[in-house]
């Protein structure tokens, strides 16, 4: 149930761009007809001279309609939403657009209902401050309360970071400030406090007596495709390490927190980063994805990072790091947490996989493999746990096999919410748990700074690795450096009994 009481208009301030058609009114939409009050509104605002139709017109495309109530749920959606165009930097339009907030609230008031606003900003970081500084002196609810949600790029640098995060302290109260890291959104993420803190049998191996390296691992099979604008400036360290990845490594690294409560989550969050010393060069591979020129012409693959239009020729910027952080505290003395993130790889994954130590005191000629334990963020949710069994049979013969929980088959015809449907349900409610803290994003900031200084300024340049592969070797041997081990051994062989069969 929503913590918050009374009616609410959400404000998309960036309404007409890219992420809001593509991602943020679809999830608007699904959310009014699975979730909200019926009596939400939706107001978009931008620079562009559109009207409410236009903007429909233009989402329509990205919003997954497979039945005639998912197109009626768009319509009533679009019904209840309206548009305001003005510019960023001028409080006349943030007054226009007061009024309209006003007018919208009219019937709610009258009823003596409070009604509360939740600004989205979906803007570039150059109209941040403008936007924010007019949202606070024209747009805050009278009565209701207000939140505001910030995409990232919270910053460059931490220095860049340090000054927007005074700036929005200046104006609002971090109560009231919701910043967005959709990987918090994601089923797998939610799910670890459970799996983690719900489960006593992982308590007493979930530290440097059993776990050997942890791997965290982001892998995309496309590439920059034209964003090379947004991407050059920011390489694969600031766009997904320091974020989307840096807190799955809180999830795997933190306490217990004394309660499910935001603050309590975020804080135990913060003690784990306050033990990062920033990352060293030595600890880092960098790539740059080039051309797989067996592939046709044509072909994504076929196109370097540099043939990209969007990107500079001479280019230094990273598509793909490896570096390993040390989580310096009890718990994780001597345990490298290895973060492997790239774009142009051989697939899509997100996952985090603990590499446990051999087994002691060995009986079985060393044919144990380590045990590892994969949290499958996507695709297709799954945790497994990989262990030696005995292979059924006169024999005494061993093989590498796994206790499987695939939570798509496992939650068959569950749904997975969308990350950001889940966000922005949490705002709603006024649950931060799962939004980045200030303290959070200075320690995060501070842990990669010198690394990007030294990238940027020495703009050395990146290994090469073809696009489709699973990126520079260097990177493996950096892992094997930190006795990460590989086999190549297991093999996944998912059930071959049908139900009619057990
Ligand atoms: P693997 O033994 O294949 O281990 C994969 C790990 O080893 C990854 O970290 C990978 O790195 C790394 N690796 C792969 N090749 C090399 C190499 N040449 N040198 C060094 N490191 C290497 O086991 P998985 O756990 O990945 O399982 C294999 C397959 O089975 C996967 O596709 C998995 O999804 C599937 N599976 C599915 C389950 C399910 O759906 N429930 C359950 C169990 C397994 P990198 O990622 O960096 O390339
Ligand atoms: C974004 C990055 O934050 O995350 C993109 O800017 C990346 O470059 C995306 O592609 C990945 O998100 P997901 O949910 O598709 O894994």
């Amino acid at each position: 149930m929503p913590a918050t009481e009374g009616d609410t208009i959400f404000i998309l301030v960036g309404a007409s761009g890219d992420l809001s058609k593509k991602k943020i009114w679809p999830t608007l939409c699904n959310l009014k007809r699975d979730f909200l009050s019926k009596s939400s509104k939706f107001v978009g605002y931008a620079r562009s001279k559109l009207t409410i139709e236009e903007i429909k017109t233009g989402v329509k495309p990205h919003f997954k309609s497979k039945t005639a109530d998912d197109e009626a749920a768009f319509d009533d959606f679009f019904a209840s939403s309206s548009y305001i165009s003005g510019r960023y930097d001028e409080v006349s339009s943030f007054i226009k657009l007061s009024e309209h907030l006003a007018s919208l609230s009219l019937e709610s008031t009258s009823k003596g209902v409070n009604v509360n606003y939740i600004f989205y900003l979906a803007v570039p970081p150059s109209v941040f401050d403008a936007v924010t500084s007019n949202i606070k002196l024209c747009c805050m609810a009278p009565k209701g309360v207000t939140r505001v949600v910030v995409e990232k790029p919270f910053g460059h640098d931490l220095e860049s970071s340090e000054v927007l995060s005074k700036h929005l302290a200046t104006l609002f109260w971090e109560q009231q400030l919701y910043r967005i890291d959709h990987y918090l959104g994601k089923e797998m993420s939610q799910n670890m406090l459970v799996l983690r803190f719900g489960n006593q049998m992982f308590g007493p191996i979930w530290n440097n007596q059993s776990i050997k390296a942890v791997k965290l691992t982001f892998k995309e099979a496309i590439g920059t495709k034209g964003r090379g604008g947004y991407f050059d400036p920011s390489g694969i360290i600031r766009d997904v390490m320091q974020n989307h990845m840096v807190q799955l490594l809180c999830l795997v690294a933190m306490e217990k927190p004394p309660s499910l409560e935001a603050d309590d989550i975020r804080a135990e969050k913060v003690k784990v980063l306050k033990r990062i010393q920033p990352v060293k060069m030595e600890d880092v591979v960098l790539g740059q994805y080039v051309g797989d020129k067996s592939k046709p012409e044509d072909s994504e693959a076929y196109q370097g990072y540099l043939d990209d239009p969007t990107v500079p020729k001479s280019s230094t910027t990273p598509t793909f790091a490896t570096a390993v952080l040390h989580v310096n505290n009890d718990r994780w003395e001597g345990v490298p947490f290895i973060i492997k993130a790239g774009k142009g790889l051989n697939e899509r994954k997100a996952e985090i996989r603990l590499q446990f130590k051999d087994a002691q005191g060995d009986i079985f000629s060393q044919k144990c493999q380590r045990n590892e334990l994969v949290f499958r963020v996507q695709p297709n949710e799954a945790v497994y746990a990989k262990l030696m069994t005995k292979i059924p049979g006169m024999e005494f013969k061993l093989e590498e096999t796994e206790l499987d929980l695939t939570l798509t088959e496992r939650f068959h015809g569950h749904k997975f919410p969308d990350a950001y449907e889940r966000l922005l349900w949490d705002v709603y409610c006024g649950n931060q748990s799962s939004f980045v803290r200030s303290d959070e994003l200075r320690e995060a900031w501070r842990i990669f700074t010198p690394l990007l200084n030294e990238i940027d300024t020495a703009k050395h340049k990146p290994v090469d690795y073809i696009f489709g592969s699973r990126g520079p070797l260097e990177s493996d041997e950096l892992e094997r450096k930190y006795d990460m081990k590989f086999s190549g051994t297991y093999t996944y062989k998912p059930s071959q009994l049908s139900k009619s069969q057990l």
